[in-house]
């Protein structure tokens, strides 16, 4: 298990830090104060370009050497990043054609990381030959555990340039993709608003227009896009994996909000890293999900630092206040390592800290640290910090190895999150990422583990999958989801479902697309509703409901066919109409859900599939306890986190023993305000009982 910090030796030399006899004299402290905090790993070097390269071809590399070389005496460990994201200000003054043009045709200008345009040829070549330069400098350093390429790529909205490269790259994509431009106009629709091309040459870039673009080529744009990262990742990881085959390749993620496709990117990857926002969100079911989307990206061929072969790391939890929001509160005491465990509870084998040190220099000065800026070390967050690295070392020899399992899968594509982010939506009020944590939430709130999927992957390991608002499907993926419900799998989908095809192409078969025999009905008319107007659920049969559940934002009018009705509406011209339906197909089931509703409905419909699915809760807690649970073989160990500022009550209905604390709990217990438990069974293996 790494423990591990950002560290920006860097930003602490003279005369910021250190003497003018011994400018790098701080990094000594720095290792010292992170080995008394049981801080294993650090990652460095994301940024450093400018002072590795200061003018072209005259590299220095020593510096991170010698920062390396402090951490070996203090046996930490080294990640090091590729500085990719922060092209030095001579490569763009050389070369102002890797500067990205916006969608107006405007550069943006250098003075700021990520100034670069990923089509640009010479950037790739400067890029490579950093690397390469880095990578022979110091990956034969003993303390070299692993590399990030680049940082948080795509961010800024540079997964989007419009140069005369991009364009270039463009034509050739769409030539690979449709062979012949007959086929692209077909493909594309391009008979509406008389946008025929005869050459590829005169298909656009989606610059601004007077009006929208044509949906087809934007959901291509967006996947040439996607392809171009995924490209320059690539590129970054075949050349470390030559270089330094021993140390796995990882890039620092956010949870599927940037405009790449995250599981394709993970395929080029050894492992995947998250930047934890955590401490901004108010939901622990809202971070639970960033997390488990996180863990889902790569579920094979993983390679971790350490030799295991399953997990994730969070190469960036956020150690206190960000600075981008409006006001950037503290994080109070108790909430970092509660972050931490909730982290580590769904698969984290790595959890790092951003910053080591609240820096004194730069743009992120305000940003929070593991240390304040005097780096005295005094102080509450370093404390905290310290008191979980005690806890890491008692629980890593447990977790090794251990891996989270779910039953209940909720697909999500990338291709879908873009297409519902077109303009001319039906509702531009309903946000897919919101009917997604509705489920999420159900299944988090009532302790049932979750794994995200793409319809294209292999579902038969799941009892249940849900597919909420898939408005893109492809054939092949509507007959995967046919193939899963016949074999037995319960399918759960709703409305907003396979509307058009992978062209986004509008079946004329009916809604959803493919699929009208998987659900034995038809979606003959869909009405979506503004905010606050609802329509309400009269449910059937053995639904069992605990509140009136409204139906909201979009209510699809259904004839049934050979399907069973669990709901209809209760008003409108569609009164007593399908609202819910189950079909039964091949060995098992296909649920339709219409609308949208609260989070009761999710509740409700939660515990009805936990019944026909024989699901079962990972334990029986209070609703205000978050339970995850990592195993290996026979062994389980359960986290319990209490996100509340306020104590719960557990009962324990046989012994449990807490790593923590090396206690034996029976009966009753009061789980503290963001306390947390780490529990197995195996009480027999420790002696203390409270
Ligand atoms: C990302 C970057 C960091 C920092 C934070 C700010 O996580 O990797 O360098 O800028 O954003 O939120």
């Amino acid at each position: 298990m790494y423990f591990g910090v950002d560290y920006h030796p860097e930003h602490w030399v003279h005369p910021y830090a250190g003497t003018p006899d011994r400018p790098e004299s701080r990094w000594e402290r720095d290792a010292q104060m992170m080995v008394a905090a049981g801080v294993n790993a650090v990652r460095m070097g994301e940024f450093v370009w400018g002072i590795c390269e200061p003018e072209e071809g005259k590299y220095d590399f020593e510096w991170l050497w010698r920062a390396m070389d402090i951490m070996k005496l203090a046996n930490i460990e080294v990640v090091l990043a590729t500085p990719t994201a922060a092209p030095p200000l001579w490569l763009s003054k050389k070369h102002p054609e890797i500067l990205p043009l916006n969608e107006q045709g405007l550069p943006l200008h250098p003075g700021t990381r990520h100034a670069y345009c990923l089509n640009s040829d010479t950037y790739w070549d400067y890029a490579r030959k950093t690397v390469s330069a880095m990578a022979k400098a110091l990956g034969k350093h003993p303390q070299l555990i692993a590399w990030q390429i680049d940082n948080g790529i795509g961010g800024h909205t540079t997964e989007f340039s419009f140069n005369p490269e991009t364009r270039r790259d463009w034509h050739g994509w769409l030539k690979a993709k449709y062979e012949t431009i007959q086929r692209l106009n077909e493909c594309m629709g391009t008979r509406f608003w008389s946008q025929t091309v005869t050459d590829w040459d005169q298909v656009p870039m989606p610059m601004v227009a007077p009006t929208v673009h044509n949906p087809a080529l934007v959901l291509d744009w967006m996947r040439f896009s996607s392809d171009t990262i995924k490209a320059f990742v690539k590129m970054q990881a075949d050349l470390l994996h030559e270089l330094t085959p021993k140390a796995p390749v990882m890039t620092n993620l956010r949870a599927l909000s940037r405009h790449f496709d995250h599981f394709d990117v993970a395929e080029v990857l050894d492992f995947v890293a998250l930047d934890s926002y955590a401490t901004i969100k108010s939901k622990s079911s809202e971070n639970a999900m960033d997390i488990d989307m996180i863990r889902s990206l790569k579920k094979t061929n993983v390679k971790m630092p350490g030799g295991s072969e399953t997990g994730f790391w969070v190469i960036e939890q956020k150690a206190g206040n960000v600075d981008w929001q409006e006001v950037n509160s503290l994080v109070r005491p108790g909430v970092v390592r509660l972050f931490t465990y909730q982290l580590i509870s769904r698969g984290a084998d790595g959890v790092f800290y951003f910053f080591w040190r609240q820096p004194r220099i730069g743009s992120e000065i305000f940003y929070g640290g593991v240390l304040t800026h005097t780096g005295r070390g005094d102080n509450r967050v370093y404390r905290e910090i310290s008191q979980i690295g005690d806890e890491i070392k008692l629980l890593a020899p447990v977790l090794k190895d251990t891996k989270v399992v779910a039953e209940a899968c909720i697909l999500i594509s990338h291709e879908n999150m873009w297409t519902q982010k077109l303009p001319k939506q039906p509702n531009k009020y309903f946000k897919l990422r919101d009917h997604v944590l509705l489920f999420y939430s159900a299944l988090h709130d009532r302790n049932i583990s979750v794994e995200f999927a793409r319809p294209s992957e292999d579902l038969s390991k799941y009892k249940i999958v849900f597919a909420p608002s898939l408005q893109v499907l492809a054939g092949g993926e509507a007959d995967l989801l046919k193939l899963y419900v016949q074999n037995g799998g319960t399918l759960v989908s709703t409305f907003c479902t396979s509307l058009v095809n992978e062209h986004h192409i509008v079946h004329d078969t009916g809604f959803p697309g493919d699929l009208t025999d998987l659900f034995g009905m038809e979606v003959v008319e869909f009405d979506p509703l503004p905010p606050g107007e609802e329509n309400h659920l009269t449910m059937k049969g053995h639904f069992p409901t605990s509140h009136l559940h409204p139906a909201r934002l979009w209510c699809d009018v259904i004839e049934p066919k050979e399907c069973q009705v669990l709901a209809v509406y209760a008003k409108d011209f569609y009164a007593n109409q399908p609202a819910m339906t189950m079909n039964t197909y091949g060995l098992g089931k296909a649920i339709y859900i219409g609308t949208m509703s609260h989070q009761y409905f999710y509740y409700d419909l939660v515990a009805w599939l936990r019944q026909l699915c024989n699901l079962f809760p990972l334990l029986k807690v209070p609703d205000t306890v978050e339970v995850s649970l990592r195993q290996k073989d026979d062994m389980k160990i359960y986290f319990l986190l209490n996100h509340q500022s306020s104590p719960v009550r557990i009962q324990f209905y046989k012994p449990m023993h807490d790593f923590l604390t090396g206690n034996t709990f029976t009966g009753n217990y009061d789980l503290p305000p963001h306390g947390i438990l780490v529990l197995d069974e195996h009480s027999a293996r420790v002696g203390a009982s409270s």
